[in-house]
């Protein structure tokens, strides 16, 4: 044993995944730890998958619900998804066997608000969950469960499962111990909800450990693997000019005295633009920075070390290698600057709307009215969820989406006439970034907005077909509030899936 298991009670529990993943049995739902690539139970998923597999070349039914934090990894969601035992997946995935096995119609899929997954969990809506399988640093004397990369989901579904087991990962840097800020009356119910006690990022106002029930535990695992931790692209042109269209913006919300000069606590989405926006603050002109966000990448690790940033408040990281290697090696100190949280905490719409938070999320494509797509490709297929991006738009002081003009080598406008799935409502996006420049549509009318985002973020290829477009629906349409041609306004995305262009 690798002396991670400090209590005798829960030592005589230590099996292997595949004994402990031979206890599932159909139909169970199963709530895993797990938050962008970290802290998800590296042994289990993948033992369950291999006996999926056998009971299905029996031809016996085995399929299980899966509930996470947010997205996982090849080992849990790749794995599961392939072998098509999965019936039901929530509430936030970004795994491309995960991806193919929604599009193919083998899993539902239900795309949750990261905020509301707790709620909905503690009032039944998902089903009973039958057992948590969650990944933990270490297990103390008394029994308390160290948190390791994320806490997403996991203080609710060790509160909600019938059964937990566990996976105590030897990679995971005990340093970690103190970094976590586990808050536990958030599951009341209205009317007996108290205010949020969080005025600044860096408050804490829980404990440092999860607590688990030690007679529903009914396996452990030991694993020593790393989380998944993907390298990000390399900063290129565009997300460069994305970052410093982003950097004017907030440099000018300083001079018109709407934000002080450290600015307000930033969110940050996943993605790989937005990590090139955090670059961007490195070289920019803040000082004294803060962070209110869901996930901690690279930029933001950057930030810290620079001092530019003096504190982040996230739910998980994200991190590549390298960064993780170095998070690992230094836990203790980033202990004292990083705090996670469970993800209804990280996320929570008041403390978001109390601190002013500016969130910045990445998108899919916008439309000229400034409605946002963050998940659907061409009306029907999923690409991630809507993930955080919801919790903190919605409730945020400034609400930005970021993308580069086009997408798939120039033959996709990510600014349409019409978005072929709305997430993001134009009520509640106030400004649109690109290469190409940004628009504030903050006191704007519809159709002033479509000017400006065509004229300052659309791709010139595109500009002229978007006026177009504008003049056709204002001739046609039945209103002049939001001009729309019906029959064409989404003629941009059926061109695109007969020719495999939006180019005319
Ligand atoms: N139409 C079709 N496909 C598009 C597209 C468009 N308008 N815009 C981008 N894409 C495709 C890209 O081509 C790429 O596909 P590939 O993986 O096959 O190469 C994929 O979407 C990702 O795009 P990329 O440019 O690499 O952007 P990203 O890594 O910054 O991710 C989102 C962008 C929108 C997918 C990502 O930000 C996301 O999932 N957002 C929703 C969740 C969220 O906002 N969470 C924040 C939580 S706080």
């Amino acid at each position: 044993m690798s002396g991670r298991i400090r209590s005798e009670a829960f030592k005589s529990k230590v099996m292997s995944a595949h004994e402990a993943a031979a206890l599932v049995e159909n139909g169970w739902n199963i709530g895993f730890s797990g938050f962008t690539g970290s802290g998800y139970p590296k042994a289990f998923p993948e033992a369950l998958a291999a006996i999926i597999d056998a009971a299905h070349s029996k031809g016996e039914e085995l399929r299980v619900g899966v509930w996470t934090g947010a997205s996982t990894a090849p080992e849990l969601d790749g794995a599961l998804a392939r072998t098509g035992g999965i019936s039901y997946r929530a509430p936030y995935q970004s795994d491309p066997e995960m991806r193919t096995a929604i599009n193919k119609g083998v899993s539902y899929y239900q795309d949750i608000h990261l905020s509301h997954m707790g709620p909905q969990v503690s009032q039944g809506f998902l089903g009973k969950l039958n057992v948590a399988v969650i990944e933990v640093t270490a297990i103390n004397e008394d029994g308390d469960l160290i948190p390791s990369s994320s806490v997403g989901m996991n203080r609710t579904y060790l509160d909600y499962a019938d059964k937990v087991i566990l996976e105590v990962n030897g990679w995971q840097s005990e340093g970690l111990y103190g970094m976590h800020d586990i808050y536990y009356p958030i599951g009341a119910l209205p009317p007996n909800r108290v205010p949020l006690p969080i005025q600044a990022a860096g408050d804490r106002i829980g404990g440092k450990v999860l607590k688990v029930d030690p007679d529903k535990v009914i396996a452990i695992i030991e694993t020593n693997a790393p989380d998944r931790n993907t390298p990000f692209k390399l900063l290129d042109d565009d997300s460069r000019a994305i970052a410093n269209n982003l950097l004017d913006f907030l440099g000018n919300e300083v001079k018109q005295g709407r934000m002080p000069k450290n600015l307000l606590p930033l969110q940050s989405g996943v993605g790989n633009i937005a990590n090139a926006v955090l670059a961007g603050l490195l070289d920019g002109p803040f000082e004294n920075l803060t962070s209110y966000t869901e996930v901690i990448q690279d930029g933001m690790v950057d930030l810290l070390d620079s001092g530019k940033l003096t504190v982040a408040s996230a739910t998980a990281f994200s991190l590549s290698p390298k960064a993780a290697e170095k998070m690992n090696d230094n836990a203790s100190h980033y202990a004292k600057k990083i705090v996670l949280r469970p993800q209804d905490v990280s996320n929570h719409p008041e403390a978001i709307r109390r601190m002013g938070v500016i969130a910045c999320n990445g998108m899919i494509e916008a439309d000229i009215y400034g409605n946002v797509n963050s998940t659907h490709v061409m009306g029907s297929r999923m690409q991630n969820g809507i993930g955080g991006s919801g919790d903190f738009t919605r409730n945020g002081w400034v609400s930005s989406f970021v993308t580069p003009s086009t997408a798939k080598g120039g033959a996709i406008s990510c600014i349409v006439p019409m978005v072929n799935h709305v997430d993001h409502t134009e009520h509640d996006v106030q400004v649109i970034i690109t290469e190409q420049g940004l628009a504030d549509l903050r006191g704007m009318a519809p159709r002033q907005r479509a000017k400006l985002i065509i004229d300052n973020c659309a791709h010139p290829d595109f500009k002229e077909p978007l006026r177009e477009y504008v003049k056709l629906a204002e001739k046609k349409a039945n209103g002049m509030h939001t001009p729309h041609d019906l029959a064409t306004a989404l003629g941009w995305h059926v061109r695109f899936l007969e020719t495999g262009t939006m180019v005319q």
